[in-house]
């Protein structure tokens, strides 16, 4: 019988509601699923250390039997083929993430024409959400309240807030 094993990879800085909504998705769909993270993500550096986005992920995905979470470095087509993947999930929002994601897909495709990559759309309440606004907003003082799961809320405005209360701390001094 069949086992499909597919990755879902990204830098989760933090994860929201919409990479939550697209694991419960690949969930029904993979008999395995692996969520991914990138060790060293070229883009800036990442508010949340590896170890606190796997403790979040894996507190998230908890509920699901199939899914777990890995780190990974490296090209996603050589850490595929270790895990014996399939297929590589993405998440698409809006027509913008289709030319980044399509010229990856392809890339990934050229280099393992073994893989394919899965697109399935979050549900549409989550289109515009996104880890980046997630953290401006907080950082401004908004809220982000039902965006994000509430796990990541409070972790998110621990990190934040607690920042700038030792800041504001430290210019006492
Ligand atoms: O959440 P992100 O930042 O959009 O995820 C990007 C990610 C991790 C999927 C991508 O940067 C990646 O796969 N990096 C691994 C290195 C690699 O294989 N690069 C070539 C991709 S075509």
């Amino acid at each position: 019988m069949k086992h499909i094993v597919a990755i879902y990879p990204g830098t989760f800085d933090p994860p929201t509601n919409g990479h939550l909504d697209l694991i419960q998705r690949g969930s029904n769909i993979f008999d395995e699923l692996i969520v991914a993270l990138l060790r060293n993500p070229e883009k800036e550096e990442p508010l949340f250390s590896l170890a606190e986005r796997r403790r979040m992920l894996e507190d998230l995905t908890r509920p699901y039997d199939n899914v777990r979470i890995d780190i990974f470095g490296g090209l996603l087509v050589d850490y595929a083929s270790k895990v014996g993947a399939r297929a590589v999930l993405r998440g698409i929002r809006a027509i913008s993430d289709y030319e980044y994601e399509l010229q990856m897909a392809l890339m990934n495709r050229k280099l393992d024409p073994r893989l394919e990559t899965v697109f399935m759309m979050p549900a549409e309440t989550y289109s515009y959400v996104s880890s980046r606004l997630v953290k401006e907003i907080v950082q401004l003082g908004g809220s982000v309240h039902g965006l994000i799961p509430e796990l990541v809320e409070e972790r998110l405005e621990k990190k934040i807030n607690g920042a700038r209360r030792s800041r504001a701390a430290a210019r006492k001094l």
